[in-house]
């Protein structure tokens, strides 16, 4: 049995913390406010996200950054992305040297252009980093649906000791040394999924044959772009790339998928985003996605028009017509 600790107490911080719970280890869930700790405390649950599921009595749960990761075998970083560095600077003064740390937030920093495990080796310099990411929605991973993912970083040893930690018969957890393939994928396809969203949100005019090319193209852009940054080709068409682009893009557990569908019902991206509720991580990948394609040379036509749409108010349907319009070329261009 390890010492772990959950940095974030929103529905994959959750769901992870009443996995590993459920595994025998102990578990200290750190929350963003005092009364967010005291509320998972006295309640056990989250209905919003999880209507039903009692976590278990043995999770602690605290607002204190020190009793947080003090004496941690693992530390899970789980706040939402653009709450990562700041956390990250929090923790700092009482991580010990060579602590190991797993981040299982997707996104790209905006300012930066960083990925996440990259915010975390800038700011904790001293400590062991890991990615863990794929296809994985918390609301099936609480009830021990089958799930599987991927554990990824340059550090091997540490990419295996938290597959260790998380593997169970109904989680299957793989390795990788391409941290930087695997967070990509993770993050850019939120942004593809906002845009097969507004597909499915456009009603008659656009249907399957639309969302399969949406998918297709998304994925093709990933890659295009992945590899100029040095990521491996095939680390996309993994659970972390096409599989995490396939969740996203095709279940109504994802929050990017259904800002998408308000959008492309015709709700302003301020509404679709309120409606959803929760953060709404392609929204903020979206321009670091660019960003990155500049600094890269890549090409990003879906992301451009996801752009276009979410901060200068071009509408969904205009944004598809300009794709299908764009230049005559080859399916495989870049490689
Ligand atoms: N929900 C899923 O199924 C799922 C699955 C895989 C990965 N992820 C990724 O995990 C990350 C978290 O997702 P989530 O579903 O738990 O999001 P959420 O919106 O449910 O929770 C937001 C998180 O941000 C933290 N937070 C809120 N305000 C904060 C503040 N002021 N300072 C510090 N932290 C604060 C909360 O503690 C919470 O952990 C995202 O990057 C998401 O892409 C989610």
């Amino acid at each position: 049995m390890k010492k772990l600790s959950v940095i974030g107490c929103g529905a994959w911080g959750m769901a992870l913390a009443v996995h590993l719970a459920g595994l025998g280890h102990g578990v200290t869930v750190w929350a963003h406010s005092e009364e967010a700790a005291a509320e998972l405390k006295k309640q056990r649950s989250m209905p919003a996200a999880f209507p039903g599921v009692e976590f278990p009595e043995y999770i602690r749960y605290t607002n204190s950054y020190e009793t947080a990761v003090t004496g941690m075998d693992l530390i899970v970083f789980a706040v939402a992305s653009p709450f990562t560095r700041k956390t990250a600077e929090a923790v700092r003064p009482f991580l010990a040297d060579g602590q190991r740390i797993v981040i299982v937030t997707k996104g790209i920093e905006e300012e930066t252009l960083m990925t996440q495990t990259e915010i975390l080796r800038e700011v904790l310099p001293e400590c062991r980093i890991a990615a863990l990411s794929g296809p994985t929605h918390a609301e099936e991973v609480i009830r021990r649906m089958p799930t599987a993912i991927v554990a990824a970083s340059k550090d091997t040893e540490l990419a295996e000791y938290v597959q260790d930690i998380f593997m169970a018969p109904y989680f299957r957890v793989y390795t990788s040394d391409d941290e930087l393939g695997v967070e990509l994928g993770g993050s850019l396809k939120n942004v593809i999924a906002l845009a097969s969203g507004m597909i499915d949100g456009m009603g008659d005019a656009f249907g399957d044959n639309m969302k399969a090319a949406m998918m297709t193209r998304g994925i093709h852009e990933m890659r295009g772009l992945a590899t100029k940054m040095g990521a491996k080709e095939e680390t996309l068409s993994g659970l972390s790339g096409i599989g995490d682009l396939i969740v996203t893009c095709m279940s109504m557990h994802s929050r990017n998928h259904r800002a998408g569908i308000l959008i492309g019902q015709g709700k302003s991206c301020d509404e679709a985003m309120k409606e959803v509720g929760q953060v709404v991580e392609g929204y903020y990948s979206a321009r670091s996605a660019l960003g990155l394609a500049r600094k890269y040379g890549a090409s990003l036509p879906i992301t451009e028009e996801v752009n276009r749409i979410l901060f200068e108010g071009k509408s969904p349907r205009d944004a598809v017509v300009d794709l299908m319009l764009r230049e005559k070329k080859p399916e495989m261009q870049f490689i």
